[in-house]
């Protein structure tokens, strides 16, 4: 059985999306994907575009090394016209188990099945036409250099055996959407990085894919980029309907662009949920450890420094205390003092929005006992606020 990331409806309709666009005409992104903007609506079901069921893989013993079980187990739906996020540290599994999706690698056990075909039962043919509904962008764009803009772009319907008009009235459209009609005949070297990676994304629409699969596309780029980068991307996926499925270590990137996310740790998925649910109340260990790097949480420095993990005489608890929608206006330290009696002292905290929600949290340090301790937990548990315990200072 697959578990489907989200237990409501996981998709908002394209349709509704689409709302303002009157039957017929074409938003320049459904242009530069031929493709009515009604049309485009229709074909966005809810139901999953990639399923990954039972999916284990290992990479046997060689060379000196033991054998890797990269990803273990696992059941991962991802919905039809959502973006969906992969995160996890380095070496957790998530190139691996990208390389599923469009037959770069085979599961050792379990099926990953794309658009309702199983992807490493098919032969050659088959495997070629999934793949040219697969678009696929890169870390490090990997362009030709010896081709302009335009030419790289053209390359994968230059493949396919397009006739040059062809090419040219898909290609023109694609780059306009991605801003770079001025840089078509320039040559990698003469575009910036973020600009590379708009020729990448151009390029991996080019086949029309149903599906868009990045590997930290934005890894190499600076955050205003990068934010430029996951815009587009989020614009690909709302006017084109094109599902997009992202693999990132960065909780910056799914927080901007994701609607669903999966945390992946040592090859197993240890959390699941809408973006909001799961930064705003993370469950697992290594969520909120990957949490702690959003430039909104992350600790100051001085504190971080400071933080032991264990109490000493006279020493104060450090707590996170997350908070998300209609709690965030709520009054939530001086409630805290008032019926605790402890005393609370504010060190850091941010608020942020996930969708137009609020969400956030505070550092305080409460002065007291265990047992004073475990009182104001229970006291903001009691409130639905999540409080972790992060250290504390002398
Ligand atoms: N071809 C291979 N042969 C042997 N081991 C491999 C192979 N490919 C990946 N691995 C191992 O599988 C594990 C997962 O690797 P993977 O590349 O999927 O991680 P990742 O999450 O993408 O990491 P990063 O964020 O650093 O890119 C690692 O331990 C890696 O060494
Ligand atoms: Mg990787």
């Amino acid at each position: 059985m697959d578990t489907v990331l989200a237990d409501s409806p996981p998709v908002r309709p394209v349709s509704s999306r689409n709302a303002t666009i009157p039957t017929g005409t074409k938003t320049a992104a459904a242009a530069a994907q031929g493709v009515a903007a009604g049309q485009a609506a229709v074909t966005a079901a809810t139901e999953a575009i990639v399923s990954f069921e039972a999916v284990s893989k290992r990479f046997p013993a060689g060379r000196g090394s033991a054998e890797v079980v990269a990803l273990d187990a696992i059941d991962l739906a991802v919905p039809r016209g959502s973006v969906t996020g992969i995160i996890g540290r380095s070496g957790a599994g998530k190139s691996t188990l990208i390389r599923l999706v469009n037959g770069l690698e085979k599961p050792s056990s379990g099926r990953v099945v794309v658009d309702g075909r199983d992807v490493a039962a098919l032969g050659e043919d088959k495997l070629r036409e999934v793949r040219r509904s697969i678009g696929m962008v890169f870390q490090h764009f990997n362009l030709l250099s010896s081709r302009t803009a335009y030419q790289n772009v053209a390359l994968p319907l230059e493949i396919a055996g397009a006739d040059r008009r062809t090419i040219e009235a898909r290609v023109t459209p694609l780059l306009e959407l991605v801003g770079l009609s001025d840089k078509r005949d320039r040559y990698p070297s003469e575009l910036s990085g973020g600009q590379k990676q708009r020729v990448g994304i151009a390029r991996a629409l080019a086949t029309q894919p149903k599906l868009l699969l990045s590997d930290e596309a934005t890894s190499a780029l600076d955050p205003e980029t990068t934010r430029s980068i996951l815009a587009l991307l989020k614009k690909i996926n709302s006017e084109l309907g094109l599902s997009v499925l992202l693999i990132t270590h960065e909780m910056e990137v799914v927080k901007t662009v994701a609607d669903h996310v999966a945390v992946i740790d040592r090859g197993a998925i240890v959390e699941r949920g809408t973006t909001f649910d799961l930064l705003s109340a993370p469950r697992h260990e290594t969520t909120r450890a990957l949490l702690a790097g959003l430039p909104s949480l992350s600790l100051p420095a001085f504190l971080a420094e400071q933080l032991r993990p264990e109490p000493s005489a006279g020493s104060r608890a450090v707590l996170r205390i997350s908070f998300a929608g209609d709690s965030a206006t709520q009054p939530i330290l001086s409630r805290l003092g008032q019926a605790t009696g402890v005393e609370v002292n504010i060190l850091a905290g941010a608020i942020d929005e996930i969708g137009g929600r609020p969400f956030g949290s505070l550092v305080v340090s409460i002065a007291g006992d265990a047992a004073t301790l475990a009182k104001a937990q229970n006291h903001l548990a009691a409130h639905g606020l999540q409080a972790e315990v992060l250290g504390h200072v002398a």
